[in-house]
């Protein structure tokens, strides 16, 4: 190798070994002392080792303003490209704090679009890894510029391919409205937060008092805001769940999601089921225990689970197939439908539905939650939502009533009415308008009233209405239901519903989109 040609190369890898350090040795030590990883280790864990191509690496800043023209890092502070996690293409920036706090700049937004468009092109997820103080201030709308055309480019990749979002640094001003129109956000506990204002300016403005962690940290958002979907107690798990939730999910909207190999293991029987719902309707119980008896063993990976916890949603496999599941949980409120458990589902359903991943329904539901304050707060328009998404969506989709079905929630949790294709029901389903107390108290008001005892004319009206209507037999006898099952055989006729459904294929009419109520 002649000399010039040596120093040619050397140039290089000077040039690489600069950009690895982003903003220097000593901003690396300050992110570990503070219990974070660096963009590049966190780049690191989430690809298969050796995958990895980097795109943009030598990419500078522009801007002149502000003593920036002679502040330069190569990379600019966000590192961009490709590679496979368990051996699929995926595409992810990763936001270098170290570099000016992994503020935005136009050619950092640019970077970052670079690879939006190749996901896009190519059909391949998006992971953004965010860390940054926001848009980066010395270059003033360039950067706003730069937000903007990200936020657009979110926008056209949702329901093309899946978009998901982990927090692990600030995310401050309108840098949270780029994870809020991906699919999945995911914090991490005590190092991270997202706000539109910050504690400052909300003292100032409305003169509360807030600590970070109060106003946007990761226990917040999951459980008051429901922004997140997803909490961890370090940066670690949270990079292992961000590859755990991609195994459920597919490339893009024209594919199926992964499967695992799976061979029925005869009638796959699950005599558990059998005892898990009370006899008596106003006990509670946990609707986890019948989803963990029905799916394929340690598969449920919920999601929002910290958040309307009347509802439950998630993801899981039976017989190694994904699905998507939504189900009231009569352990919380008695798994009554209210304005922020209709949202949580209703999302997540148009997901699975964006995603080709065909839903079951588990129903156990009173009704929707009366009142001034759901009332005031839009249950209407919230709770049509849920209707809404149950609707529109196309996958395969199975109900299973476990004990009751009431009212307009009736309809609303996947009935065949809307759209459901299979609907089970145990035999503890209890299917009316509304609850048996209730009905009597007002279809049989001027009996009761005259009767000598009207306490036991209630009770007699009550047993009435409940041997004839809390029951899923009534349903049936419509086809509303079409099988009342055994609690055990439920995930043997679930495995063979969903595959019996394998090949639906149903076109809605042409329209440019709908409008759900937002
Ligand atoms: C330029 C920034 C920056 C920014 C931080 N830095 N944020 N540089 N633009 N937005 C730089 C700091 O000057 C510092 O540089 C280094 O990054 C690390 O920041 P520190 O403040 O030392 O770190 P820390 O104490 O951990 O605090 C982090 C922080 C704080 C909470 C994020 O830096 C902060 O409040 N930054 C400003 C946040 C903000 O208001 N952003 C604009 C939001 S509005 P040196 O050289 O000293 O190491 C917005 C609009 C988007 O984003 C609109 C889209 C629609």
């Amino acid at each position: 190798m002649d000399e010039i040609l040596k120093q040619k190369i050397e140039t290089l890898q000077r040039k690489n070994a600069e950009a690895l350090l982003g903003g220097g040795q000593a901003k690396i030590d300050a992110q570990h002392k503070k219990g974070k990883l660096t963009a590049r280790e966190r780049i690191d864990l989430l690809f298969d080792e050796g995958t990895f191509e980097e795109i943009g690496r030598f990419v500078m800043h522009r801007c002149k303003d502000f003593g920036l023209a002679n502040e330069h890092y190569l990379g600019d502070g966000v590192v961009t490209g490709y590679g496979t996690i368990n051996g699929r293409l995926v595409y992810a920036f990763s936001q270098d704090f170290t570099v000016f706090g992994g503020s935005l700049s136009e050619t950092y937004a640019e970077k970052i679009c670079k690879i939006m468009d190749l996901a896009l092109k190519n059909g391949a997820p998006i992971i953004g890894l965010n860390d940054s103080g926001g848009a980066r201030i010395q270059e003033g709308v360039n950067s706003l510029a730069g937000y903007a055309d990200i936020f657009y480019r979110n926008t056209i990749a949702s329901g093309v391919v899946p978009q998901i979002s982990a927090i692990m640094g600030p995310c401050a001003g309108g840098a949270v409205y780029s994870p809020a129109i991906t699919d999945f956000i995911m914090m991490v506990e005590n190092t991270s937060y997202m706000f539109v204002t910050g504690p400052n300016v909300v003292k100032t403005v409305t003169h509360e008092e807030v600590s970070f962690e109060e106003l946007g940290g990761a226990v917040t958002h999951a459980t008051k805001s429901g922004v997140t979907h997803f909490t961890f107690s370090n940066e670690i798990e949270c990079i292992e769940n961000i590859k755990k939730l991609l195994s459920y999910i597919p490339q893009n909207c024209e594919e199926e999601a992964p499967r695992l190999p799976y061979s029925l293991q005869g009638n796959e029987k699950r005599p558990e089921l059998n005892t898990i719902v009370p006899s008596n309707p106003n006990q509670p119980y946990d609707m986890k225990d019948i989803i963990t008896q029905i799916v394929d063993t340690d598969s449920f990976f919920e999601v929002h689970k910290n958040y309307a916890e009347n509802i439950v949603v998630g993801f899981a496999r039976l017989a190694g197939r994904s699905i998507g599941i939504v189900g009231n949980q009569p352990a919380v409120l008695a798994g009554v439908l209210d304005i922020n458990s209709s949202i949580k589902a209703a999302r997540f359903v148009r997901f699975c539905d964006c995603f080709n991943i065909p839903l079951l329904v588990l129903v156990d539901v009173p009704g929707f939650l009366p009142g001034t304050d759901q009332e005031w707060r839009g249950i209407i328009t919230n709770g049509a939502k849920l209707l809404y998404a149950f609707c529109e969506a196309t996958v395969p989709r199975v109900t299973v009533i476990t004990r009751k079905a009431y009212g307009g929630a009736y309809d609303v949790m996947n009935s065949k009415h809307i759209g459901a294709d299979m609907n089970y029901a145990f035999p503890t389903a209890e299917i009316a308008v509304m609850g048996a107390k209730g009905a009597a108290e007002i279809i049989f008001k001027k009996e009761i009233a005259e009767a000598e005892n009207p306490e036991a004319e209630l009770q007699k009206k009550i047993e009435e209405y409940t041997a004839k209507f809390a029951t899923p037999y009534k349903a049936a006898h419509r086809g509303y239901i079409d099988e009342v099952i055994m609690p055990e055989d439920t995930r043997f006729k679930l495995i063979r519903a969903f595959q019996m459904l394998e090949n639906k294929a149903v076109k809605l009419p042409k329209k440019k989109h709908g409008n759900i109520p937002l």
